[in-house]
């Protein structure tokens, strides 16, 4: 496939393009910042700027594609990752500008040239817990994705924002648009420098409600969603199996959801819930943070 991923050059962007070229697609990146990759096309631009969006969308990936004669090929996929990725990086209102108005910019510019498969990243902050003042506990568990997003703060707002944008996209358009609500994007090195600190406290992963999702397992979920048509609108909680701390969960419902409602669950059983995924899209995620990390659990 043809595909233009925006934010292809950030943490999560970077290991999803690596296993789309791996897979045979032509990948254009378009972000702020060039990726360093002989395989891939970059395009510098601003998400925020419909103008730029609109251009790169009818754009030439690269010069080998102006020897056919036959004018510019059209995008058969867009993934859009480019976001400011968190709250503190930049002001409040700024985070949720970049991300509301890109998005917008990015779907309406793929739906117009008829772009007919959208994935976009949005993210586990949505369901209130991650970023919120203070400790909030889920309405029950697992999550799953009919939990509520209430978020407190402009990076999750603006990500509940997008859904109901790319939701509208959708339903004008019938293209397929899927939402990912992606966990804690943990990159391979990660492992053995943060894990050891994870299973010594596992406090540290309470905001990520203990999941996580490894990044080359993120690729696959996204070869996923391309592979799957026809399902219109969706969004995807994104993580891997088992939690990311050594407990298991009577341990973990014990200790830190005294009061949640909780399902029958295997011990080792992420709380973020993955079966919508595995269950539409194929999506079987193939790590875990236990075969890299040295600790006898
Ligand atoms: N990393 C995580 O744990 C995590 C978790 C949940 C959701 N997400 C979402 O996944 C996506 C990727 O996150 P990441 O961790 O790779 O973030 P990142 O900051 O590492 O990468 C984001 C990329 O977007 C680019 N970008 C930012 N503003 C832009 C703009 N205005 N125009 C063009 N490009 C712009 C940046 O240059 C960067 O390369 C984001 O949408 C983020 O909200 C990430």
């Amino acid at each position: 496939m043809r595909i233009l991923f925006t934010g292809g050059s950030g943490k999560a962007g970077r290991h999803v393009v690596n296993h789309l070229l791996a897979r045979g697609h032509r990948v254009v990146n378009v972000d702020q910042v060039p990726l360093n990759h002989p395989d891939v096309d970059n395009r510098i631009a601003d998400i925020a700027d419909a103008g730029q969006m609109f251009d790169v969308m009818a754009g030439w990936a690269g010069f080998d594609e102006l020897e056919h004669g036959t004018g510019v090929p059209s995008f058969d996929a867009v993934v859009h990752f480019a976001a400011v990725p968190r709250i503190l990086v930049t002001s409040d209102n700024e985070c949720f500008r970049v991300n509301t108005l890109g998005t917008y910019n990015v779907i309406d510019a793929a739906v117009k040239f008829g772009v007919k498969k959208i994935i976009f990243a949005s993210s586990e902050t949505t369901y209130g817990i991650c970023f919120a003042d203070g400790e909030r506990k889920p309405v029950c568990l697992p999550i799953d994705e009919d939990h509520p997003v209430v978020p407190e703060d402009s990076y999750a707002m603006s990500k509940v924002c997008n859904e109901v944008t790319a939701r509208s996209f959708q339903a004008r358009s019938g293209f397929d648009i899927y939402g990912l609500r992606l966990n804690n994007v943990i990159e391979p090195h990660e492992y053995a420098e943060n894990f050891p600190a994870f299973v010594a406290d596992p406090d540290l992963r309470r905001r990520n409600i203990f999941a996580y999702i490894d990044a080359r397992d993120l690729g696959q979920m996204v070869q996923c969603c391309l592979d799957t048509d026809g399902l219109g609108f969706e969004i995807f909680n994104v993580s891997n199996d088992d939690h990311s701390v050594a407990l298991g969960t009577s341990e973990l419902t014990a200790r830190y959801y005294e009061g949640v409602p909780v399902a029958e669950m295997g011990e080792r059983e992420t709380f973020y819930s993955n079966a919508k995924a595995k269950r539409l899209l194929g999506f079987a995620p193939e790590h875990s943070w236990r075969d890299h990390v040295g600790v006898a659990v």
